[in-house]
């Protein structure tokens, strides 16, 4: 990560810091309260253009100038935003063709924020314009050490529908498809007599009656992808020349649907996620997990940012749920242990007014007189401590399957089931390794996977020829991969692979499937292990493979429900269900057989990751827990560590 070191030393602590919401004095009580509170870095301007640049062509930046003076003087670097998620309204009266269009064909509202098309030739104008500026007063500035470029690409504006979008989208389809032959063949259009004779006649694929092309909707994730990403390279090229990284925050790695992270990260200096818990769910740390996870390995392992999480409560969802005693600091630290060399929220200073004026924050309404304000005190001291983990790796052993590409494709209408989602899918694997205390990477499907004992892919629906080999090859030299149903479909335009299902996956798993035979909605099934199983079901044909458990009720009883294919010098699995419960059990002989590394004894409810020579423990029960056999010094406390984690603590070993 080049430029990284230019970053405060130890864990960067702070979050996004609105100081245009506040008078002086409350800047002046900001900037004491965060050396308090042993803030580091802050995120600033990031939806400030208006003020910036208050009519075109107008700069006002003396404000700005001394906001970072004095965060400076306090020691406080400065993480600068480009604040194009918000253009001016002059610019949207000035443009209005430039504000976005929905695929249902709404021109959206203004007010709000993510107001101009990635597309726009007078929005590409106004960036460069804007942050050609930005690039040259603050460039030098010993404060600003790193550039966080626009907001949360994808959220809320995904796909655009107007006019400038369509003409880029016709641009690029030029590019990807070599003539219009190659075009019509790949979207398949003789279904429902489609073929094109003329670029002009392809429009986006709007909202119609029904279904359209599904291969048109699949180019049009990857278009729109691609021009948002455009966009911050754009002004990543600008910023680039100052010398200092530059980064854009992920909305979400795990939730960030509309944008393929996986060609977005070789494009940043610094991965840099936003994470929010959903408030209704008890077991949301594991998703926490998940998020950090999928953050390190776009990260290729190394270190990355939680750029935004929070203290408390949202804003934004139906409850907004306050975390419970402990729960920040469990979180924050996760985050850490799963490789971020940074703790950053939304945001420093609740607002009084806009629309996230209920939104938790480092400084609540009610002040420093708070759990809150002692609890991002007590933070601050805890990351002091844990300095000498920066820059550590986390080493996994397996890996799980993850490519935006199959999870678009899947979810487009008419599957043979509503219920084949994409994160359920991965999800249920993912819980079950964490609460094995197994430490996952994920992978996109034609990566290097050499280096895992184990690789799962619970949802490759999509799957080109070439990543199906990569699969082959990683099992025949010894690897072990666990695939479940509804894998291996069809190629890169929603192509049914020639042949039975799975495709391009047959001769790797040993098997054929028949006939699928989803199940009803709350339909169960159950396996000669015991497990029930819900979803899915289907009549697998074995031509290698050997069954492992079979089902017993449902459709396909008697049936393989469960296989494994010898293959060369490694293993294939094949899971035809969604197992209610049992995936544990179905996983930890394969764990087993590959002899992956995992601690023995502890509950459930231990979240235990090794970062480098540090293991951090964390406890999201309300009872102790045991960890036999770790000898080692407690980081956050400087004693030994004396074998037991207490109700909801973190306890972070430096190992012997
Ligand atoms: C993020 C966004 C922030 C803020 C936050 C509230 O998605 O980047 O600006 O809105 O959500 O949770």
């Amino acid at each position: 990560m080049p430029g990284y070191p230019a970053l405060p030393e130890g864990i960067a602590y702070g979050g996004d810091y609105y100081p245009e919401q506040w008078p002086r004095e409350v800047q002046e009580e900001d900037v004491r309260l965060m050396r308090e509170a042993g803030v580091t870095l802050v995120s600033l301007g990031i939806f400030a253009w208006v003020l910036l640049e208050p009519a075109e062509g107008r700069y006002e930046f003396g404000w700005l100038d001394e906001i970072i003076d004095r965060l400076h003087a306090a020691g406080i670097a400065v993480n600068l935003g480009t604040p194009t998620a918000t253009p001016p309204p002059w610019f949207s009266r000035k443009y209005p063709d430039s504000v976005p269009v929905t695929r249902e064909g709404v021109r959206i509202g203004l007010g709000s924020r993510e107001s101009a098309c990635s597309s726009h030739p007078a929005f590409l104008a106004a960036t460069s314009a804007l942050v050609t500026r930005l690039a040259d007063r603050y460039g030098d500035h010993p404060a600003v050490v790193m550039w966080h470029v626009h907001n949360e690409y994808g959220a809320p504006l995904g796909e655009c529908y107007c006019a400038a979008s369509v003409t880029a989208w016709r641009d690029w389809l030029r590019l990807a498809h070599e003539s219009l032959d190659t075009l019509n063949d790949a979207w398949g259009t003789t279904f429902w007599g489609q073929r094109y004779g003329d670029w002009d006649e392809i429009d986006a694929p709007r909202w119609s009656h029904t279904v359209v092309n599904p291969a048109q909707r699949l180019d049009y994730a990857r278009f729109s992808n691609d021009a948002h990403l455009s966009h911050y390279r754009l002004q990543r090229d600008l910023l680039r020349g100052t010398g200092k990284p530059v980064t854009t925050n992920f909305a979400g790695t795990v939730n960030c649907k509309s944008m393929d992270l996986w060609r977005w990260a070789p494009e940043l200096d610094v991965i840099a996620n936003d994470h929010y818990l959903d408030g209704e769910r008890r077991d949301n740390h594991i998703h926490l997990a998940m998020s950090a996870d999928l953050s390190r390995s776009l990260a290729g392992g190394g270190p990355w940012m939680i750029m935004e999480h929070s203290t408390g409560a949202v804003s934004w969802q139906p409850r907004g749920i306050a975390k419970r005693p402990g729960e920040m600091r469990r979180n924050s630290l996760a985050h850490v242990a799963r490789g971020s060399d940074a703790v950053m929220f939304f945001q420093w200073r609740a607002s009084r007014f806009g629309a996230e004026k209920f939104h938790s924050a480092m400084v609540p309404h009610a002040g420093t007189d708070s759990q809150i304000w002692r609890d991002v005190v007590a933070l601050g001291s805890d990351l002091r401590e844990l300095a000498e983990v920066r820059g550590s790796r986390v080493a996994a052993e397996v890996a799980i399957v993850w490519d935006w590409e199959s999870y678009w494709a899947l979810e487009l209408e008419w599957r043979p089931s509503g219920d084949l989602t994409f994160l359920d899918r991965i999800s249920a694997f993912y819980e079950t390794l964490w609460r094995t205390h197994v430490t996952t990477d994920f992978v996109h499907p034609s990566a290097d996977i050499s280096g895992y004992r184990v690789v799962v892919a619970p949802s490759s629906y999509l799957l080109t020829e070439a990543s199906a080999k990569n699969l082959q090859r990683y099992v025949e030299s010894g690897g072990n991969l666990v695939v479940s149903y509804f894998s291996g479909i069809v190629n890169e335009h929603d192509t049914v692979h020639p042949g039975a299902h799975p495709g391009v996956l047959r001769d790797l798993l040993g098997l054929s499937i028949e006939e699928f035979h989803p199940l009803r909605e709350h339909e169960t099934v159950t396996l000669s292990g015991g497990a029930t199983a819900r979803v899915w079901s289907e009549r697998v044909r074995l031509t290698g493979a050997r069954s492992v458990q079979t089902f017993t009720t449902g459709p396909d009883a008697g049936h393989p429900a469960a296989t494994v294919n010898e293959l060369g010098a490694g293993s294939a699995w094949y899971l035809a269900t969604a197992p209610l419960d049992g995936l544990r059990d179905l996983l930890t002989p394969i764990l087993d057989r590959a002899a992956v590394a995992r601690p023995q004894d502890l509950p459930d409810t231990l979240e235990y990751v090794r970062r480098d020579r540090h293991v951090f423990l964390i406890n999201h029960a309300d009872t102790p827990a045991t960890v036999p056999g770790l000898t080692g010094t407690d980081v956050l406390t400087r004693t030994p560590f004396n074998g037991e984690v207490p109700a909801g603590a973190v306890t972070v070993v430096r190992l012997s």
